[in-house]
């Protein structure tokens, strides 16, 4: 089977890297990870790719004269190893109109709250000071917008008293690994449809996948 080839750009730990690698080393999943791509020097996401044998390159947004020149050069590296899906895991850094347009529908992003709530940084803080009581994590389709475009993939967990950034960070932090594996795969094995702002999954069986339903 023709495996998709997966672009992962990263700015640190890459724990979700991991849980992307983890699931590629099934030879049933549908993508795999052809390139890992840091704007951080030395992060440990590049160790962790490295570890598994895939390659990486270390682009520092620092070294370009702006952020068009910076884009160009990612989108010519990941274009140079194949890239048909691109994943944001991690990557701190917004993308522009002409970098996103490249890959239409084909990149996702993971973001640490029930989006369309608490865009942008310090979202688990946001989620406390909100006192919601419940939080999560959200896998959606890149548009030029930040944290914007079709949901494919949502996991909730509960706001506990007792939890501080950290706690409630952890928590929602084992669901992102559930989930962003999941979405990949749907959108590799060509099971998603984007209809407006839906992203509306083919299972066969027209219904929610288990796997994205909140643990109980
Ligand atoms: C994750 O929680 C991810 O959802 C978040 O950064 C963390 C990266 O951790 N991403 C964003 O906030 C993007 N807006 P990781 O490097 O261990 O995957």
């Amino acid at each position: 089977m023709a495996r998709v080839k997966v672009g992962v750009l990263i700015s640190g730990r890459g724990s979700n890297l991991q849980s992307l690698i983890d699931a590629t080393a099934d030879p049933g999943y549908p993508a795999e990870i052809a390139l890992v791509v840091s704007n951080i020097p030395e992060v440990y996401g590049l160790e962790r790719a490295r570890a598994a044998g895939i390659e990486t390159a270390t682009l520092p947004h620092d070294d370009y004269p702006n952020r068009a020149a910076f884009e160009e050069s990612v989108a010519r590296t990941l274009v140079g190893a194949g890239c048909e899906i691109v994943c944001l895991a991690g990557f701190m850094r917004v993308l522009g109109s002409d970098f996103v347009a490249r890959w239409p529908n084909r990149m996702l992003n993971i973001h640490p709250s029930l989006l369309p709530s608490f865009k942008g940084l310090h979202t688990q803080r946001k989620a406390l000071e909100a006192g919601v009581t419940l939080a999560g994590c959200t896998v959606h389709i890149v548009t030029p917008d930040l944290d914007d475009g079709p949901i494919l993939a949502q996991a909730a967990v509960p706001v506990l008293p007792s939890d501080t950034e950290d706690t409630l960070s952890a928590r929602i932090l084992e669901q992102e690994h559930r989930i962003y594996p999941a979405a990949l795969a749907w959108l590799a094995s060509g099971r998603v449809r984007i209809e407006g702002r839906r992203a509306i999954l083919d299972n066969g069986r027209g219904e929610p996948d288990p796997v994205v339903m909140p643990p109980v």
